[in-house]
């Protein structure tokens, strides 16, 4: 086991999740070869750090990669990655996954997490699953309906009161002390998971684009280290484009990018309805920051507005997909992209989980005897 700091490059055998200069570590790069197989885990088994632990699988990735009709609008080929049908709803499932896979094999009790959101809920379904305990850390104005979301799977959830971005390093060192192994967002073992995206889609076909929503950048991280591996495994020709998505109203990586800067600030006052985006410290930032650079990517920042408008059009071609998931399709209308180029949107997470804040749609009232009418 190898984690190497892409920071400041320092290695480490033992599996550390952060390096001594406060940056996340990643393991290095595998080497292998595809197989023919069931599932995305057996069919790139060389690529994966631990071996993924299949009989507790609850049917994780091998998602949708489909065509939509909106590229049209914009003068590309428009695909959509849709990983809102994971089981508990989002992308994070895959992290969680093969992190669990980790736990498990470690021979931990119980594991925990910091969120109230799509990982809460993953966290909490993959540890009753895995037979571990899980010890979910949510905020202090985390929403009681979408904590029943989590509790409902047997997870404890604890609702911390106090400075919310310490939470994550402080959960990480109180993990280490009293046995709990925590899969934060850009937790090693939950990266290399995020790469079964890059590696699906390249089955597939060979993006131009890859439009990915970013809050930590745990997501973007394990994205660009799929495509990376298949590239230097001879794999894949070249590396698609990859397009870090942030909302207007918290996008500290957009922010540094775009000002020239080598480290992501805190973005002051965060304000944003896709509040699964909305990290204002993210633990990955400055990771994400140096691979936009060195891949030629870009980052770009859309409004709340244009991702409600996002998330309609999403609706009306069959796919319901949260605020910050519908993010990618918010930014084709920025980006300007070159005619006819392949682009993939990531449909991060479900927009059920998001309910409560999704727009009401129209309701006719008819009286059984006037039925004949109201169908007209
Ligand atoms: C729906 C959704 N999309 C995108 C992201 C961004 O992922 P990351 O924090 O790894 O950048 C998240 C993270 O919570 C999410 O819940
Ligand atoms: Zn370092």
């Amino acid at each position: 086991m190898k984690l190497r700091c892409p920071i400041c490059g320092k290695t480490y055998d033992e599996p550390v999740q952060r390096c001594e200069c406060g940056e996340p570590v990643e393991f290095e790069l595998f080497k292998g070869e595809p197989y023919i197989g069931k599932s995305v885990w057996e069919r790139f088994w060389d690529f994966w750090p631990v071996e993924p632990a299949l009989e507790f699988s609850l049917g994780e990735g091998d998602t949708p990669l489909m065509k939509s009709r909106l590229g049209d609008e914009f003068g590309v080929k428009l695909y959509l990655k849709n990983e809102t049908v994971n089981p508990t709803w989002s992308f994070k499932d895959r992290g969680t996954f093969l992190a669990m896979s980790y736990a498990l094999k470690a021979g931990y009790k119980t594991v925990g997490t910091v969120s109230t959101g799509n990982m809460a809920a993953s966290v909490s379904a993959y540890a009753s699953r895995f037979g571990l305990k899980a010890k979910i850390l949510v905020s202090e104005s985390a929403g009681d309906e979408k904590l029943k979301a989590v509790s409902v799977y047997g997870g404890e959830v604890i609702r911390v009161l106090g400075d919310y971005g310490r939470l994550y390093f402080e959960s990480l060192k109180l993990g280490e002390k009293l046995g709990v192994y925590f899969m934060n967002s850009d937790n090693p073992f939950r990266i290399e998971g995020y790469k079964g995206i890059a590696f699906e889609i390249a089955e597939e076909l060979t993006p131009d684009y890859v439009l990915i929503p970013t809050s930590s950048g745990g997501l973007f991280r394990g994205i660009a280290k799929g495509f990376i591996e298949l590239y230097e495994n001879g794999l894949i020709d070249g590396l698609p484009k990859l397009i870090a998505v942030q909302a207007e109203g918290c996008s500290p990586i957009c922010k540094a990018f775009r000002e020239g800067k080598e480290k992501v600030e805190r973005f002051e006052n965060p304000r944003t309805i896709a509040k699964a985006i909305a990290n204002p410290c993210p633990p990955s930032g400055n990771a994400v920051l140096k691979l936009l650079r060195e891949l030629g990517g870009g980052c770009v920042s859309v409004s709340d507005d244009e991702i409600r408008k996002a998330q309609k059009r999403l609706a009306l071609e069959g796919l319901f997909a949260q605020p910050a998931s519908a993010t990618g399709i918010a930014a084709l209308g920025k980006l300007n992209l070159p005619e006819g180029v392949k682009v993939v949107s990531i449909l991060t997470g479900s927009g059920l989980r998001t309910l409560k804040d999704a727009p009401a749609g129209k309701i006719t009232e008819c009286p059984l005897e006037g039925l004949e009418n109201c169908l007209r």
